[in-house]
């Protein structure tokens, strides 16, 4: 026994951090007169807090007034808001994502602007920008404030309220990220009304996910309101994004895994495929688009296994379609060398992302979701087929 060696010793470690952030609902949230993005700023020990304001290229183009009503809105507030520099332009959609180029860009202009962990960076913009700007500040100085200001459906319900960050590499969606809470979302309904309607219908599909996994009640208002939906009528647009984003911050604040620990990633209902659609289509497919396919495949996987009644599949792919989004693309009957589906490794590439055992959430109802650690290929197969077949229909 070698006795020169010291005594091992364990001190355990253990402190908890609570998070705390408002989501504002608003409309004409740049109008001076409306206090709700000036009081989201907290100026600390500063008389005014410092704030770069970051803007989805997109955004800026399809809406000319914004970064003028911008600027005047923070000089209405100018005892409160600082803008230390012009806003910054970035590329929108996954172009904003694609590698670390656009972070490092931002990241220097953190360092030459002289951001501190008390300036804000406030993100305008769509998922890609949020997911890719939101990194960029978390691991500049350890984690700058994050003011968003979600421009797109699928933002304003799901990646631009909640707590995940990240940029596509190495081929792999999202591989490099982080987990930090922004300091404040504030989401203008108004600013959907620029976005193409192909990105309107793609953003539902991820209120209509929290409602399979938790709100049968909402699902059933999403096939009540169907038409006035695929119409984008306003009336029906507003709740229904509100609804997605308090389901989804719901799950963050309760789920007791808001930074995905464990091996399940509950709400990523229908992702396992969707990642690898977008992927293996280059992100010619929408994020939203690739999820509607992806809960239909998993929704007739489970039908196939006996789990999931067929009306209730039949009810969420008839809902989806009304919606405007397709069901099928061809890149689902791209295969490997030995004819194996390319879109099954997404499967593996979903269990490594967090590790430990493969976790796939299926329905059970409608509104009511489980966790499988196996998935049968050749039954997987058949479901592939199925949307083939009910495609050609
Ligand atoms: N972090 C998360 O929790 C989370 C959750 C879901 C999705 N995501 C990510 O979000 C991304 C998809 O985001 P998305 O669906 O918002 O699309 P997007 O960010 O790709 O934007 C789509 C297009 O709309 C433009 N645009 C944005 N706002 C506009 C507006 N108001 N008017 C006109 N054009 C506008 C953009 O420039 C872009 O061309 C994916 O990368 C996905 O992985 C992240
Ligand atoms: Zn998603």
């Amino acid at each position: 026994m070698d006795r020169s060696r010291g005594e091992t010793a364990v001190h355990h470690q253990r402190f908890s951090v609570s998070f705390e952030y408002p989501v504002v609902f608003t409309e004409d949230a740049l109008d001076p007169e409306n206090l709700a993005l000036r009081d989201v700023f907290d100026p600390g020990a500063r008389a005014r807090a410092r704030v770069l304001a970051v803007v989805d290229a997109g955004l800026a183009d399809a809406r000319p007034d914004l970064l003028p009503a911008l600027e005047r809105y923070c000089a209405s507030h100018a005892d409160r808001i600082e803008l230390v520099a012009e806003p910054l332009r970035v590329p929108g959609g996954e172009r904003a994502k694609d590698g670390t180029h656009e972070v490092e860009r931002l990241q220097l202009r953190f360092c030459e602007l002289h951001l501190d962990r008390h300036a804000y960076v406030l993100i305008a913009g769509g998922g890609a920008v949020q997911d890719m700007a939101g990194y960029a500040a978390a691991t500049t100085h350890r984690g700058l404030r994050v003011l968003r200001m979600p421009s797109t459906v699928l933002a304003q319900n799901d990646a631009g309220v909640g707590v995940k960050n990240g940029i596509n590499a190495f081929g792999l969606k999202n591989f490099l990220g982080c987990f930090a809470p922004p300091a404040a979302v504030v989401s203008d309904v108004r600013w959907i009304d620029s976005l193409p309607a192909r990105e309107r219908i793609a953003g539902m599909a991820e209120s209509v996910k929290v409602a399979l996994l938790r709100d049968p009640a909402f699902f059933e208002w999403l096939v009540a309101q169907a038409d006035a939906l695929a119409a984008f009528e306003p009336c029906a647009m507003a709740p229904m994004i509100r609804r997605g984003a308090e389901l989804h911050l719901q799950h963050i604040a309760t789920s007791g895994d808001p930074f995905e620990r464990g091996s399940a990633r509950p709400l990523d209902y229908g992702h396992w495929s969707a990642h690898k659609l977008e992927s293996l289509t280059r992100y010619a497919l929408r994020h939203g688009e690739a999820v509607a396919i992806g809960m239909a495949l998993d929704a007739r996987y489970a039908c196939e296994s006996g789990w999931l009644a067929e009306p209730a599949l039949e009810a969420l792919c008839v809902l989806l379609e009304r919606l405007g989004l397709r069901l099928w693309d061809e890149a689902l009957a791209l295969e490997d060398a030995c004819g194996r589906p390319r879109v099954l490794d997404g499967l593996e590439e979903f269990r490594e992302h967090l590790g430990g055992r493969l976790t796939v959430t299926l329905l059970a109802e409608i509104g009511k979701a489980f966790d499988v650690h196996e998935i049968d290929l050749e039954r997987m197969a058949r479901a592939l087929a199925w949307l083939r077949e009910r495609a050609d229909a």
